[in-house]
């Protein structure tokens, strides 16, 4: 495709008043072939295209003028970053940030695919809107991250929810001053979803939340296919930003003054495969940003397949590069695991946890895991308890099984009822209550180094931050503290966050738990 049917590519502007009518799926097979599943699910070796010479066209400067904008965001953090990256370009064209949407000309709702309920929050909340676009028909309202990347949804809205006037998907949000002026412009649904990608946009404006922590992506898409999830269509292949472009924002972020940098990726391990012309994986690009002087590296989200021994090397020498790992494990089963297409088994993962924990010693292990998978046994249930005790896992996302669309895993038959599998989430919720709490319990007496991030959200004569293995604490101390790192000594542990007394501020480069 080239880049002129690209930009006009799956844009549609049904006419209204015979949608009920009109089966609204042939658009997207015939005449505009996006959004489609199908068509995410291929890999083609198309080298990616990386660009950056983004700019706001001059019919679109001063767009913004008097206006306002706000999105609200779902799903994980690679969503909330695109949340920042769509407040840059509002901001650049002269749009102000709101966060009442009765204010607002401009409402983005930033979704998530992952599972139904996460959908459904987002049908949910475009209800609510209906009222307001009654009142106020000015607003425009928009659809855009993963949601908007299935057809079933485009078409869920297209059906039943008229009060929406744009929609757009995960590859485009740099064309988002296009697609807004197109939806002033028409008083028609616009949709502009690119199913297949492949480019990367450099140098995308950005507005980031806060000026203490940041997100950092390094690649983007996913090519696991795991096959009860939804991420590899909805965000495309795997293709990995240039080591050089990483770090000159990482570099420029410590001179800005952030304490904390969190890279982003799907399948952060996976980084740099994609690379022809150079051998340069996450185990490289960790031990370059371990030379910044910025004070913490964290990643997520990593695949327990492709993470290598020279990672394991690069991350045990510390310094910046903290003692936690996010490991997704999904089940403890091995034959589960290969139903799931998760690539190793019960006892590579152990061994890799081994080899963590030799590496680093006091590294804090957490995860991810699935239950309810269509046909789960107990006996296989029972393995990801003991998996999790053997690991000893100081805490995990847990989630009941969600059919998604277009995946292999929503075509299984499944004869598991509802209820067994809640009851299994309880159990499996109750173990990892009680290891939180544990892991929790060893910081009673230790002095720990906090990055404070603000006021607590009970208490604000608290402060809160966490520590480098990803603890809440909460202490007394001046606001003056803020953004800073600072000792506390921990007087008592909860099950999910520690409370302790301020010490003082870190003064030199001295690396506590
Ligand atoms: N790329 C990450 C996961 C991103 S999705 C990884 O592989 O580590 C975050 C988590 O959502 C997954 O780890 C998985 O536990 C859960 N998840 C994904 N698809 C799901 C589904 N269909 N039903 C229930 N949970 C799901
Ligand atoms: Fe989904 Fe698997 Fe990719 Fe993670 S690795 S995003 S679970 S397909
Ligand atoms: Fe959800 Fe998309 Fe992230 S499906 S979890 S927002 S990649």
């Amino acid at each position: 495709m080239n880049e002129e049917q690209r930009l006009s590519a799956g844009r549609i502007k049904p006419d209204k008043a015979d949608k009920e009518e009109k089966d609204y799926s042939q658009y997207f097979q015939t005449v505009y072939t996006e959004p489609s599943l199908k068509k995410a699910r291929k890999r083609g070796g198309e080298e990616v295209a990386y660009f950056d010479d983004f700019e706001i066209d001059e019919r679109f400067q001063g767009m913004g003028k008097g206006r306002k904008f706000y999105i609200r965001t779902y799903g994980c953090q690679m969503n909330e970053h695109d949340t920042e990256v769509m407040g840059g370009i509002f901001s650049a064209l002269g749009y102000e940030v709101t966060d009442t949407v009765e204010d607002a000309n401009v409402i983005l709702l930033n979704t998530c695919a992952i599972r139904e309920n996460a959908e459904n929050k987002v049908f949910g909340e475009l209800g609510h809107l209906k009222s307001l676009k009654r009142r106020n028909p000015d607003v425009l309202i928009g659809v855009c991250g993963c949601m908007s990347q299935e057809e079933s949804v485009v078409n869920k809205i297209l059906k039943t929810y008229d009060q929406v006037d744009m929609i757009f998907g995960t590859h485009n949000i740099h064309r988002l001053p296009n697609i807004i002026h197109e939806a002033y412009m028409s008083k028609e649904m616009v949709i502009e979803v690119w199913s297949k990608e492949g480019d990367i946009i450099e140098n995308l404006p950005k507005v980031r939340h806060g000026n203490i922590k940041a997100w950092v992506n390094i690649m983007y898409g996913c090519d696991k296919f795991c096959t009860y999830c939804i991420v590899p269509y909805t965000r495309g292949k795997e293709r990995s930003r240039r080591p050089t472009d990483i770090i000159q924002e990482i570099r420029q972020l410590a001179a800005e003054g952030y304490k904390e940098v969190t890279l982003l990726g799907q399948n952060v391990n996976a980084y740099g495969k994609d690379f022809e012309d150079i051998a340069y994986r996450f185990g490289d690009l960790m031990d370059d940003l371990r030379k910044i002087d910025l004070p913490r590296i964290r990643f997520t989200t990593s695949h327990p397949r492709d993470f290598d021994d020279y990672l394991i090397e690069v991350l045990a020498k510390g310094g910046n590069l903290v003692e936690h790992i996010h490991l997704p494990v999904q089940s403890g089963s091995t034959s589960m695991l290969k139903i799931m297409g998760r690539i190793y088994s019960r006892e590579a993962f152990l061994e890799l946890v081994r080899k963590i924990k030799v590496a680093i010693p006091n590294v804090s292990l957490t995860t991810d895991i699935i239950v309810g998978f269509p046909n789960e046994t107990e006996a296989q249930f029972l393995e990801t308890m003991t998996l999790y005790e053997e690991v000893g896992f100081e805490t995990a996302f847990t989630y009941i099984y969600s059919p998604r669309d277009g995946t292999p895993a929503a075509k299984m038959a499944d004869n598991i009822p509802m209820d067994v599998k809640k009851e299994r989430l309880q159990r499996l919720n109750d173990l990892v209550n009680e290891y939180s709490a544990a892991a929790m319990k060893q910081f009673e007496g230790e002095v720990v180094e906090v990055l404070v991030e603000g006021e607590s959200k009970r208490n604000e004569e608290v402060l809160s931050g966490y520590t480098r293995r990803s603890k809440l604490v909460n202490f007394k101390a001046p606001k003056s503290v803020i953004g800073k790192l600072v000792h506390v000594k921990i007087t008592e542990a909860k099950t999910w966050s520690l409370d302790g007394e301020f010490i003082g501020v870190v003064e030199k480069k001295e690396v506590l738990i």
